[in-house]
């Protein structure tokens, strides 16, 4: 499975929505994510990113994203259209740990 990790938080480009074939998004006040068992693999949202938040699980060092995914994608509303992205997306898209440094 994919996730979505960091960088999306605050952007929120939401160009993954748009791609995805079985609508496996979900959507909190920051960021997106991925519920780990309705997505099927297909990869086609991860070059979609503009600051490369989705990766896939395998990668080393994404565990936490890994939880992240799986305990918000049971509590936030599925998304299945692109909506409007924050103004200030692009200020954050090149800031890193944000989840860390400005809310946790
Ligand atoms: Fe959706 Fe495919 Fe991305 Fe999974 S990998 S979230 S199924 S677009
Ligand atoms: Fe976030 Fe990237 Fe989608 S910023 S909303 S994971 S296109």
């Amino acid at each position: 499975t994919y996730v979505v990790t960091d960088p999306c938080i605050k952007c929120k480009y939401m160009d993954c929505v748009e791609v995805c074939p079985v609508d496996c998004f979900y959507e909190g006040e920051n960021m997106l994510v991925i519920h780990p068992d309705e997505c099927i693999d297909c990869g086609v949202c991860e070059p979609e990113c503009p600051p490369e938040a989705i990766i896939p699980d395998t990668e080393g060092d994404v565990d936490v994203w890994v939880e992240r995914n799986r305990e918000y994608s049971e509590i936030w509303p599925n998304i299945t259209r692109k909506g409007e992205s924050p103004a200030d997306a692009d200020k954050w898209r090149d800031v890193k740990n944000k989840w860390d440094e400005h809310f946790s």
